[in-house]
C-alpha cells in the first residue's frame, strides 16, 4: 500500500524562551509582547529546536509504521538519522513562554499542486498543511475518476477555504478537525464515507471516542499533535488494523511522541494494547491535579440526590436531574477552576440541553470526565458501622466506562467515630477499617488495570460528637490501613488520588475547631501518613458550610508545602448556593451558574 500526501513541508523553529531574561516589551494594555529585536546570541533559552513541520510530520508518522510514503513533489523521505533534510523557506516559529504558546506563521503557503503520478497511488492523503487552489482541486478529482481504486482522504481543517466542500463529498475518509467549544455539523453523507473528528483533546469516529492528553512539558504543540493524530489513525486504516486500535495509537502517538521523533509501529503496538500504561495514568493523574484548579463532586446518587432535591420541594425526576447537571457542566469558564467533574452513572449517559452527551462536552472543555463507581454503604449485620459495595462487575463497568471517555473513578467509605462513656473511642472497629482499606484497594487496582485513575476516600464523617485529636487518630489509622493495602496489591500510587476529610473536631463537638487548628492538624497527619509518591490530595467538605470549607482549605494550604498537590474535591461546599439559586426552576439557570463559578472562584484563589 502506497500513499501520496498533497501538502507544505514547513521549517518549524521552537523557541522555549527563558521567561527571567527580557525578552518582553509590554505594550500599553499592560500585555507583554515578545521583543523582535532581542538579540538571541545573548540571551537564554531553556530550550531551541528546528525540525521539519507540517507534511514532514504526517510522512513521518506514516514511514514509521512501514507505510510507502511520498509527499508530492519532494524527495523526503525518513532515514536511520530521521528525515533527510529538504530545504524550505516556509518557516513557522513557536514561541513558548509563561504566557503560553504564540505562532508566527506566514500568512499564506504556497499553493500545492497535483500533477497526476506516473504509477498508481493505493491513498492520496490531502495534509492539514495542504494550500490547493480549483485548480489542482479540478486536477485531483479528473486523476480520482481515472483511478477509481484510489481512496482519497481529506484532512479538513476548523477554519478551511471553501474549495474543500466539494472535496469533502467526494472523499472516503475525511478527518474534521473540531473546536473544543462548538457541535460539529459536517456529517457523512453517504454510509461508505468515513468521517473522524479530532481536536488536540480528543478524537472520535463510530461512536468510539479516545480522550488525549498531550499536555506536555517540552514544546510540542497542537498544530503537530493535529498532523501525528491523522496520520497514526490513517496508518491504522491503511494497515487494516481495528478502529479500536487505531484510536488508541493516535493517543499514544500523541502523548509519547518526542518533537521530530514519533513512534514506531510496534511501540504503536505495545501501547495501545497495553491500557493500563502506568505513563498514561500518571499523567492523568497529574492533570486532574494542576494547579490552581480543583475537581467538581457532581456525583450524588439517585438516593442522594432525590434528598437533596426534597429539602427543596424541587421534583426528583430524570429531567430535572440532567437539568441541575447541565446547569453545573455547562456553567461558563468551568474550565479555569475545576480539572476534572466526577459524575454518576446516569447523569455520564445523559446529554447537554445542545444535545452533546456530558461526557464529550466535558473532554471537549479540556475537563478530565470522572464517574462514581462503588454502589453504597452496607451496615454489617446487628452493627451501625458500614463498608462499601461495588466490587461485583466493577471490571465490566469500568471498560464500558473507559469506551465512553471516562478517565477517573471514586469509591468512597464512610467511617462514623462513636465514643463510649469514658470518651474512648469504639468506632470505627479494626474490622470495619480492614475490610473497607482493602476493598479500596481493590478497587483502586481495577481501575488503573483498566486505563483509570483511582481516587480512593476513607472518610471519617464529620457529623459526629468527638474532638479535633480524636478525628486525628481516626484518620491517622484508616490512613495506615489504607496504605498497607494499597502497597500490597501494588497500587500505583503515582496514579491514585486521596480523597480526605480534613482533620477536624465533629459538628457536635462543644469545641468546634478554628481554621488555625484545623490547617495545622491536617497538615500533620498528611504529612506522617501519606507516603510522598502518591499523585495528590483532595478534600470533601463534609457537611462543612461552604465558607468554613474554604477557610479551612486555605488554613491547610499556608501549612505547606507538601510534598504532593492538594485540592478540593467539593460536592456540597461548591453545589450548594447554585442548587438554592436554581431552585428546580431553570429561569434560574444564568443565576445558578454563576453560583458556581463564584465558589470555584472563592476555593481556586486559596490554593
Ligand atoms: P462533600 O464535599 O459534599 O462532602 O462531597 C464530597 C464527595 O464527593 C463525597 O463522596
Amino acid at each position: 500500500m502506497n500513499v501520496l500526501i498533497l501538502g507544505t513541508i514547513l521549517k518549524d523553529v521552537y523557541l522555549n524562551l527563558d521567561p527571567r531574561k527580557e525578552h518582553f516589551e509590554t505594550d500599553k494594555h499592560g500585555s507583554q509582547w515578545l521583543n523582535l529585536g532581542f538579540n538571541a546570541s545573548q540571551h537564554y533559552f531553556f530550550y531551541r529546536k528546528s525540525c521539519l513541520g507540517g507534511a514532514a510530520v504526517t510522512l513521518e508518522v506514516l514511514s514509521k509504521m512501514g507505510i510507502d510514503a511520498k509527499i508530492m513533489g519532494s524527495d523526503l523521505q525518513l532515514t536511520q538519522d530521521g528525515l533527510s533534510s529538504e530545504s524550505t523557506n516556509i518557516y513557522r516559529y513557536i514561541l513558548i513562554s509563561n504566557h503560553g504558546v504564540s505562532y508566527l506563521a506566514p500568512s499564506s503557503r504556497p499553493i500545492s499542486t497535483f500533477i497526476p503520478p506516473q504509477t498508481p497511488y493505493d491513498y492520496i492523503f490531502i495534509d492539514r498543511s495542504a494550500n490547493l487552489d480549483d485548480t489542482t482541486i479540478d486536477n485531483l478529482v479528473s486523476y480520482l475518476e481515472s483511478t477509481p481504486r484510489t481512496i482519497l482522504a481529506l484532512y479538513l481543517p476548523f477554519a478551511h477555504k471553501p474549495e474543500l466542500d466539494f472535496l469533502v463529498k467526494i472523499a472516503d475518509i475525511v478527518f474534521i478537525e473540531t473546536d473544543s467549544s462548538k457541535p460539529n455539523k459536517i456529517k457523512p453523507n453517504n454510509n461508505s464515507q468515513h468521517f473522524i473528528y479530532l481536536n488536540e483533546h480528543s478524537i472520535s469516529t463510530n461512536g468510539l471516542t479516545e480522550p488525549l492528553s498531550p499536555n506536555r512539558i517540552d514544546v510540542f504543540t497542537h498544530l503537530s499533535t493535529y498532523s501525528i493524530i491523522s496520520a497514526t489513525i490513517l496508518g491504522s486504516m491503511i494497515l487494516n488494523l481495528p478502529l479500536e486500535t487505531g484510536l488508541k495509537m493516535c493517543r499514544a502517538n500523541a502523548e509519547n511522541s518526542k518533537l521530530d521523533t514519533t513512534l514506531s509501529l510496534p511501540k504503536l503496538k505495545e501501547l495501545a494494547s497495553n491500557r493500563t500504561t502506568q505513563k498514561n495514568l500518571e499523567l492523568i493523574a497529574a492533570n486532574l491535579l494542576i494547579r490552581p484548579k480543583g475537581i467538581l463532586a457532581a456525583d450524588e446518587s439517585g438516593g442522594s440526590i432525590k434528598k437533596k432535591f426534597a429539602k427543596l420541594g424541587i421534583p426528583d425526576t430524570y429531567e430535572s436531574r440532567r437539568s441541575y447537571r447541565d446547569i453545573l457542566i455547562t456553567a461558563p469558564s468551568l474550565d479555569e477552576y475545576v480539572s476534572g467533574v466526577i459524575l454518576f452513572d446516569e447523569t455520564a449517559r445523559q446529554k447537554t440541553s445542545t444535545g452533546e452527551s456530558f461526557v464529550d462536552y466535558l473532554i471537549n472543555h479540556r475537563i478530565i470526565p470522572g464517574i462514581k463507581v462503588d454502589q453504597g454503604l452496607q451496615k454489617y449485620p446487628n452493627s451501625d458501622e458500614t463498608y462499601t459495595t461495588g466490587l461485583s462487575g466493577l471490571d465490566q463497568r469500568l471498560s464500558e466506562y473507559y469506551k465512553i471517555g471516562l478517565r477517573f473513578a471514586k469509591w468512597r467509605a464512610a467511617f462514623e467515630i462513636q465514643l463510649n462513656r469514658q470518651n474512648h473511642i469504639i468506632t470505627p472497629t479494626d474490622r470495619a477499617v480492614m475490610d473497607n482499606c482493602r476493598i479500596l484497594a481493590q478497587y483502586a487496582k481495577k481501575c488503573q488495570n483498566h486505563g483509570i485513575v483511582p481516587i480512593v476516600e476513607p472518610e471519617v464523617v464529620f457529623d459526629g460528637y468527638y474532638s479535633i485529636e480524636q478525628s486525628a487518630t481516626t484518620t491517622a489509622k484508616v490512613l495506615d490501613c489504607l496504605f498497607t493495602e494499597l502497597s500490597t496489591l501494588r497500587v500505583n500510587l503515582k496514579a491514585c488520588i486521596l480523597k480526605t476529610n480534613m482533620i477536624i473536631a465533629g459538628k457536635h463537638y462543644p469545641a468546634q475547631s478554628t481554621p488555625e487548628e484545623v490547617g495545622r492538624a491536617t497538615a500533620n497527619i498528611l504529612k506522617s501518613h501519606v507516603p510522598q509518591e502518591l499523585a495528590g490530595i483532595v478534600f470533601l467538605s463534609g457537611g462543612q458550610t461552604v465558607e468554613q470549607s474554604t477557610d479551612n482549605l486555605a488554613a491547610i494550604v499556608k501549612n505547606g508545602p507538601f510534598p504532593w498537590p492538594i485540592t478540593f474535591s467539593f460536592a456540597r461546599a461548591l453545589q450548594d448556593p447554585s442548587l438554592y439559586a436554581w431552585n428546580g426552576d431553570n429561569s434560574n439557570a444564568e443565576s445558578a451558574k454563576r453560583a458556581l463559578i463564584e465558589r470555584l472562584i472563592a476555593n481556586t484563589s486559596v490554593l
